[in-house]
């Protein structure tokens, strides 16, 4: 018998040099530039993510549990300006004070001591780490089981919990994927949000904020069932939330033994439900059942007289979380590829069906942040370098998902790819008329439409 090998388009070495630790906090000009920063690109790229993998040289057992490092990217007149600082939670500052880890983290960390140590031990550290968004003049660093920290968007100092104008208070759940609703000639720009509160009957809170970063609409649903809802997606008159099948097993959780993202189990066999909740008037809210997948993130969703079309990137299960498993070590052949896919609700025959999309693996969707809740064509995604199986993300996709056609650029062998963020040019006519900024381990980049 003949032995085929075949080699990968990364090395899981190169992609290990990605996870680890950035402990110092920078301040320069970005001097090591190939090509041209376009001098049309003003403005401030801000990120955010774990930055920090250990607490004085004890690992966390999955990066989600990583405290928040804010980066800014300020452009300006074809030069680039680079800053990093940590999030100043309560939590972080109260570990870097002691010098070592304080606190159990939702996917699996736990604090030195064993179960005991952990036991009935609820308290989420707030790791900040998730988004920032710039909304009302405010910087906020966002997690979604807890309270926003306001940031200085100068100098990422943290000024510390932010409550909306007292429409939070200090431990508030409040989502890390909030939409800009860019409004038309009818209605100004509003930012969409919501929180959840799960249980045996989960309560999702939508909030609507004003330009001034006011809260002027607020509404509660509670559905019935455990609900794990990270994303959402909105039109000028729904929010969109889908209730992936999960149930959630608190026991082995309040006895210390594993993380609250560990105790969430996929059910193959159950619909994944849909929540069509109206965004401003008293109308029924709509309950649709699609197959079942496990969506994180959703690209966008606009409305079709009845119907209303959303693409999501779906999971044929939910992946893993497993403190036992080394995060460093992951098997991303023996993980599913999210894939991206269209679903067509129609809210009078209370239907959902879905259509493939996308098959390679991909994630992270991004649009033209003018056509949220409005039909689009182009998506952006982060995407593996191959068309076929599962693989970290190396490449950047572009799809126009009406007729299909794909662009992709790939940073492999040794490039790893985070979210895209398309910035439309000033004054541009064609939707996809503008550039794509990716932080791409371990550089940066700026993709121009050349047009
Ligand atoms: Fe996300």
């Amino acid at each position: 018998m003949q032995t085929v090998s075949q080699s990968k388009p990364y090395s899981l070495k190169d992609w290990q040099g990605g996870n680890c630790s950035l402990k110092e906090e920078f301040d320069y000009w970005i001097e090591d530039v190939e090509g041209e920063i376009p001098a049309e690109l003003n403005g401030t790229l801000f990120r955010n993510g774990p930055g920090l993998l250990d607490v004085n040289g004890r690992r966390i057992t999955h990066p989600f549990d990583g405290d928040g490092m804010i980066c800014a990217i300020a452009f300006s007149q074809g030069r680039a300006h680079f800053r990093n600082r940590f999030v100043r939670t309560e939590e972080y500052c109260a570990e870097q004070k002691a010098g070592r880890m304080l606190y159990r983290g939702v996917f699996g960390t736990r604090k030195p001591g064993g179960w005991l140590a952990n036991t009935f031990d609820l308290h989420k550290k707030n790791v900040a780490n998730t988004n920032v968004i710039y909304w009302g003049r405010k910087l906020m660093a966002l997690w979604e089981a807890s309270h926003p920290y306001h940031i200085d968007p100068h100098t990422l100092e943290t000024l510390g919990i932010e409550t909306l104008n007292g429409a939070l208070h200090k431990g508030s759940p409040f989502a890390a994927h909030p939409m800009i609703d860019p409004g038309d000639e009818h209605r100004e720009p509003r930012l969409v949000t919501f929180s959840v509160k799960p249980g045996p009957l989960t309560t999702i809170t939508v909030y609507e904020l004003n330009l001034d970063g006011n809260v002027v609409e607020k509404h509660d649903h509670r559905i019935p069932g455990f609900a794990f809802i990270h994303d959402f997606a909105i039109t000028p008159n729904y929010c969109l939330f889908f209730q992936n099948p999960v149930t959630f097993n608190p026991i082995p959780y309040v006895f210390g033994l594993r993380g609250a993202a560990e105790c969430i189990t996929f059910h193959g066999e159950r619909p994944t439900k849909i929540w069509v909740i109206p965004r401003h008037e008293s109308k029924p809210v709509h309950t649709l059942e699609a197959d079942p997948c496990f969506v994180f993130h959703h690209a966008n969703a606009f409305e079709q007289g009845d119907r209303i079309i959303v693409d999501s990137v779906c999971y044929e299960d939910f992946p893993k979380v497993d403190h036992n498993l080394n995060y460093q070590e992951t098997d991303f052949d023996n993980m599913q590829p999210g894939q991206l896919w269209r679903f067509d609700l129609n809210l009078k025959s209370k239907t959902a069906k879905r259509d493939l999309l996308v098959s390679r693996s991909c994630e992270f969707p991004f649009i033209h942040p003018a056509l949220i809740g409005q039909r689009h064509r182009w998506v952006f995604l982060a995407a593996a370098h191959e068309a076929e199986g599962n693989a970290p993300q190396q490449a950047l996709l572009k799809v126009n998902v009406e007729t299909g056609e794909q662009e992709v650029w790939s940073a492999a062998p040794k490039g790893f790819t985070g979210e895209p963020v398309f910035v439309p040019k000033p004054n541009s006519l064609q939707e996809d008329e503008g550039w794509v900024l990716d932080l791409v381990y371990p550089s940066f980049i700026i993709l121009e439409k050349n047009s």
